[in-house]
């Protein structure tokens, strides 16, 4: 009795760092897609958005810090939270779980981890070293011309969509989790509960997506 209590406490404590640096790290998205979506209005705006950032050391260092601790208690406490249900399901009667509640732990669990091996792909390509995965040279001072050289490349398009595929359907499923783990399953919540996890990976894959399309297309160049 007295370890079922532990596990469940600590679940709820895990429950909530997951959903808390899930805030963080959602903030994040949709700061960076705002700031990215700069590329359409050419190459000295978003140069100067890069360059700005850069500028400001005393901002972007902590920032960078707290979106990594982010990254790493998300990463740490979701799996925690995977092996003590495995755990439990071992030791306890089987209990019967929600179909919708199953299938967002299930494409969490996938999702979750090929999210991670996109974000250091996407540091190596983009970021550090800057990796060229086609025939330029990546300049750190032109982040204009690393993308659009960089989205010239059919395949590593092909990799951005489907990790925006992935993305939304880990907003998705995580932003429904969060209000799960809020307790907000009043019935006057439903609407809400329905519509905004959807809108909320709607804008970011839209946002997102936009542009490595739009390169491949010709659009931006
Ligand atoms: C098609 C969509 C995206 C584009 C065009 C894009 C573009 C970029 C570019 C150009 C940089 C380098 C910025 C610089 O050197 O100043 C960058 C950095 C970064 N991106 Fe993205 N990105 C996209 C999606 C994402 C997604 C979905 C994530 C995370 C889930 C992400 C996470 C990061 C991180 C963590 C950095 C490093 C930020 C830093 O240096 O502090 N990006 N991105």
């Amino acid at each position: 009795m007295e370890r079922t209590l532990t596990l469940d406490d600590s679940s709820i404590g895990k429950k909530a760092l997951v959903a808390l640096t899930g805030l963080v790290l959602f903030g994040f998205v949709i700061a960076h897609m705002l700031g990215n979506l700069q590329v359409f209005a050419g190459p000295e705006a978003l140069n100067a958005y890069a360059r700005g950032l850069r500028k400001l050391p005393g901002i972007l260092w902590p920032m960078r810090l707290v979106l990594l601790a982010s990254l790493i208690v998300h990463i740490t406490a979701s799996l925690a939270l995977v092996k003590s249900a495995a755990a439990a399901r071992g030791v306890s009667y089987r209990q019967k779980q929600s179909s919708a509640t199953s299938y967002a732990a299930r494409t969490m669990k996938w999702s979750g981890p090929l999210l991670a091996a996109f974000i250091l792909y996407h540091l190596a390509h983009l970021t550090w070293p800057g990796v060229p995965m086609g025939a330029y040279r990546h300049d750190p001072h032109d982040v204009y011309a690393n993308v659009v050289n960089g989205f010239r490349v059919p395949w590593v398009v092909a990799v951005y969509l489907a990790a925006q595929g992935l993305l939304g359907l880990h907003l998705y499923h995580g932003a429904w989790s969060l209000f799960q783990t809020l307790g907000l399953h009043h019935p006057r919540y439903h609407r809400l509960r329905q519509v905004l996890p959807r809108a909320i990976a709607l804008v970011v894959v839209a946002g997102n997506v936009a542009i490595p399309l739009a390169v491949l297309m010709g659009v931006i160049s």
